[in-house]
Formats: structure tokens, sequence, C-alpha cells
């Protein structure tokens, strides 16, 4: 039987804290474009990422990847860095990047992506909310 490529998914949660904001805006446009996003005084979120490794299956062990590596790096390299953080004041990621569900993904595909073997394809989808999210396959 040839390599089949398919890919295997991975679920992991954080809480997190934020504000967006954009400084080149007045605190009017603001408060219009990200309501209560904006608040000053941070607010959380409950994040769920669902992390997919896209690849051959190896024949030997007929895994994609090993599923004890995936979730230990997911742990080291998203949960241990986002987990119960202050995005805007903890993470210098965002020292001037507005921690948005979107650039927060982009962030954690790249911190993932580095560790992965380049011929493995990674996909992210991060929920800030039940019912919004966002998937970036690093193009
Ligand atoms: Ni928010």
């Amino acid at each position: 039987m040839s390599n089949r490529i398919i890919t295997v998914y991975r679920e992991a949660h954080f809480n997190a804290a934020h504000r967006l904001h954009q400084p080149l805006w007045t605190d009017e446009e603001n408060k219009i474009i990200f309501g209560k996003c904006n608040n000053p005084h941070y607010h959380g979120h409950n994040y769920k990422l669902i992390v997919g490794v896209t690849g051959e299956i190896d024949p030997l062990s007929g895994y994609v990847i090993d599923m004890k590596i995936l979730s230990k790096l997911i742990k080291d390299e998203v949960e241990e860095h986002f987990d119960h953080k202050n995005l805007n004041e903890e993470l210098s990621e965002f020292n001037s990047l507005n921690p948005t569900v979107e650039n927060i993904a982009v962030v954690i595909w790249n911190r993932l992506s580095s560790k992965l073997s380049p011929s493995l394809k990674l996909s992210i989808q991060l929920y800030e909310t039940d019912r919004n999210y966002v998937q970036y396959t690093g193009n």
C-alpha cells in the first residue's frame, strides 16, 4: 500500500486576558471598532485550539506524528506560554501587535511550526468564543 496523506488533530485550551486597542486611532474610534474588547481594564477568553498535522503515514509506526510528541509540543509552546497570561502586558509578541484571535493564531502557528519537521503541514483553528474562530495554515 502506498503512503497515505492524512491529518491528525489535537485539541488544547488556555485562558488569557487581552485588550484590543489601536493607538493610531482615537479612543472613540477604538470603542466603535473593538467594543467591549477595548475595555482598558482587560477581559478574558477561554481559548480553544485545534492543531492539525498533515503528512504521510509512517509505514513502520502507522503514525503521522506521535501524539505524545505533539501534545508535549502544544503544552510547551502554547499552554505554558499563553495560559493565564495578560497577552498585552506579558507577551512580547504583542508589544506592538493587537492580540486579536487572528494575530494570536499566527503567533501560535509560528511557534509550533518552528519545532515541527518541514515534511509535516501544520494547520490551526483557534476559537475565541464558541462562535468566533479562525483557521490558519501558514499562507
Ligand atoms: Ni476579547
